[in-house]
């Protein structure tokens, strides 16, 4: 008995306010969508998503070719609708982008109570909170017995026969079991799941990551480090040799570049900073690298605990120019942290400082790590 999946993504996320699709939105290493896409695709036949209009494009190069993209309409119903009319399975389950994290635990047991025979299942959670009907004034009308109510989440399941009938109508609801409902027929509630949240406001991402595990302890940390030029030096910054130009004094190889990120990498971790892990008294550093320092740093971040986020450093000197190498220069400082998302700009002092004198090169840096 094959099983379809309809995601149904084609909200434009106001609430949320980022101002493009929330389905779009990056939660930890994917979009909204890519997450609901995993945890469906282990356990059904078709995937189709009703995607927001002028974004199918973009959405179908996203996706790949075995899944079915299908223009969204302008209510939720409508873009199940429009999803529905190229289901080819016996059963559907309907979800929303939005409930990013639901997961296939939760779409198996949903399949599970379709194939024993329920026509619609729908989770839900129990409401914790006293829930209270109230007038267009404000005024309390009653108090409903809170055990008999559940919060509905998705995805839902329904025979695809059942759901197109109760789609017939043509009608808007929130949900799709409301549907069937109106037309009297039965719909079975099991038990949802906290990480099927539904994801409305850049609060609820929030909530979404801490399911993932990693907003808990999110530490930041600075870093800035100063060398003068040094005649008859190699320059090393960033990472990078760079031929031509004047290189620095230092213990090491002077390249500031690097050794801010460390110094932000130790306060962020609280490992304390470059000095106190590879000082003067450490002869084994003399002449390191700022490569070699930075994959010392990483070590010793991820023997903590810690994961880095991300790390960006500002080089600040007249020379060298550093927008030609920008790319270059990212991608070795990446490489050194382990493929960590990296940033690097550059800027002058307007001829003011120990920089813009040109008497040598100045970097500050920040890293953003967590506890993993
Ligand atoms: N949805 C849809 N088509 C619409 C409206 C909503 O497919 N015309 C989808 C959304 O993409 C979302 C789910 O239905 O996955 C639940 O809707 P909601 O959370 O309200 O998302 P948005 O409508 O995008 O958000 P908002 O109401 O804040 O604009
Ligand atoms: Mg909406």
């Amino acid at each position: 008995m094959a099983v379809s999946a309809i995601i149904a993504a084609a909200g434009s996320g106001e609430r949320f306010g980022a101002g493009y699709p929330k389905a779009l939105i990056q939660l930890g290493d994917r979009t909204l969508l890519a997450h609901a896409i995993t945890a469906l695709a282990p356990v059904v036949d078709q995937i189709i998503i009703a995607a927001p209009t002028g974004f199918e494009q973009q959405i179908t190069e996203l996706v790949g070719d075995d899944i079915t993209v299908v223009s969204g309409g302008s209510t939720r119903s409508d873009s199940v609708r429009n999803a529905l009319a190229v289901v080819t399975s016996e059963f559907v389950l309907v979800h929303d982008a939005a409930r990013a994290l639901a997961s296939t635990v939760l779409a198996q047991r949903v399949i599970a109570a379709l194939r024993s025979g329920n026509s619609a299942v729908v989770p839900g959670l129990v409401e914790v909170d006293t829930v209270k009907s109230i007038d267009s004034k404000g005024r309390v009308t009653s108090t409903i017995d809170r055990s008999t109510l559940r919060r509905i989440q998705t995805p839902q399941g329904f025979s695809t026969q059942v759901l197109r009938d109760a789609h017939e109508s043509g009608k808007d609801a929130t949900d799709d079991a409301a549907l069937i409902e109106l037309l009297g027929g039965p719909v079975v509630v099991i038990d949802g799941e906290d990480r099927a949240l539904k994801i409305t406001t850049p609060a609820d991402l929030n909530s979404a990551l801490g399911f993932l595990g990693f907003n808990q302890s999110f530490r930041t940390g600075i870093g800035t480090d100063a060398h003068v030029f040094g005649a008859g030096r190699t320059l090393w910054l960033a990472g990078l040799q760079w031929p031509g130009e004047v290189g620095v004094e230092g213990h090491s190889d002077g390249d500031v570049a690097a050794h801010a990120i460390c110094d932000a990498l130790f306060a962020a971790s609280g490992l304390g900073d470059l000095g106190s892990n590879f000082g003067t008294d450490r002869p084994e550093y003399a002449d390191a690298s700022g490569a070699a320092l930075l994959q010392d740093t990483l070590t010793l971040v991820t023997k903590a605990g810690y994961v880095i986020s991300n790390v960006t450093v500002q080089i600040i000197g007249n020379k060298p120019k550093i927008g030609n190498r920008r790319g270059e220069a990212i991608e070795a400082i990446s490489k050194a942290l382990g493929g960590a998302p990296v940033s690097v700009s550059a800027t002058t002092t307007d001829g003011m400082g120990l920089t813009g004198e040109g008497k040598g090169i100045a970097a500050v840096a920040s890293a953003l790590v967590y506890k993993q």
